[in-house]
């Protein structure tokens, strides 16, 4: 499981994480919601110990992130992450985009990493794409072909960042398709989203975030459907008022 102590995290002045306490069990999907800046990126960039933290302590699986005995490196295998923007190099085929970790990194060989690509491009639901350039694959087959190459890593966990976000809307639903199917699976996942019909459905808790704080935490019923704190209450107001302040926001 990944337990995170009173974390504490800062930019220069700025306290982004000002002592969260959260534990994510393993097969629980939890998603964290909260208005822009309060923090949601940074602590999945603090769990997979791409950011180092000023305070508190995060353990997966029993080892301490930001130990400096800690071989990152490895216990990074265990966290896939997946961002908003694709970013698979576009001069390598879908395969060989998901086979290069595993070769590289795991050091298997050609033919079996190219086994356990095709494998995972199958899983994703990508199984037909194998030899085509990231530039010929929609955005959401794009963002699926990144769930493939963290999913080729064998994790143990997987952090998803607003991966539907940049999407145009026809195409979220096959990429959520996607994170339901691992969920289904027992896969243990953080999944950062505004997505609120997703975290009702699919959440087994959720975490609303704050300024840096966990403001409030439960199940979608408790948090979503009868927030009892105000701010929740007020993003929740913000984030259900009809696409016309994301379009003008997006113009
Ligand atoms: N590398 C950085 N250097 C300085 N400040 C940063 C850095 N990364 C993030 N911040 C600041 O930390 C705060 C939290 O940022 P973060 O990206 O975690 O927010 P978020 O909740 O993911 O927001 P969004 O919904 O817009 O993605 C913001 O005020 C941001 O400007
Ligand atoms: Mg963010």
């Amino acid at each position: 499981m990944i337990e995170i102590r009173n974390v504490k995290k800062v930019f220069g002045p700025l306290t982004v994480i000002n002592g969260i306490n959260l534990d994510v069990k393993k097969g629980e999907l939890l998603c964290l919601i909260g208005a822009s800046g309060s923090g949601k990126s940074t602590l999945l960039q603090c769990i997979n110990g791409l950011e180092p933290i000023q305070g508190g302590e995060i353990i997966v699986d029993g080892v301490s992130v930001h130990d400096p005995k800690t071989n990152i490196n490895h216990l990074r295998r265990k966290l896939g992450i997946v961002f908003q923007q694709y970013n698979a190099f576009p001069h390598l085929t879908a395969i060989e985009n998901v086979a290069l970790a595993p070769r590289v990194v795991l050091k298997k060989s050609r033919s079996e990493a190219r086994k356990l690509a095709q494998k995972h491009l199958e899983h994703v639901g990508l199984g037909d794409k194998a030899n085509s350039l990231p530039s010929q694959l929609s955005g959401g087959q794009q963002q699926r072909l990144a769930i493939a190459r963290a999913l080729a890593m064998e994790p143990a966990y997987m952090l998803f960042d607003e991966v539907t976000s940049a999407l145009d809307p026809e195409l979220v639903g096959e990429v959520l398709e996607t994170m339901r199917l691992l969920k289904r699976e027992g896969m243990t996942m953080v999944v950062v989203t505004h997505d609120i019909n997703f975290v009702r459905e699919s959440a087994d808790r959720v975490a609303f975030l704050h300024q840096g704080e966990v403001c409030e935490i439960g199940t979608a019923e408790e948090v979503i459907d009868n927030p009892r704190k105000e701010q929740t209450q007020k993003f929740l107001r913000r984030e259900r008022r009809p696409a016309i302040s994301n379009q003008t926001s997006a113009a």
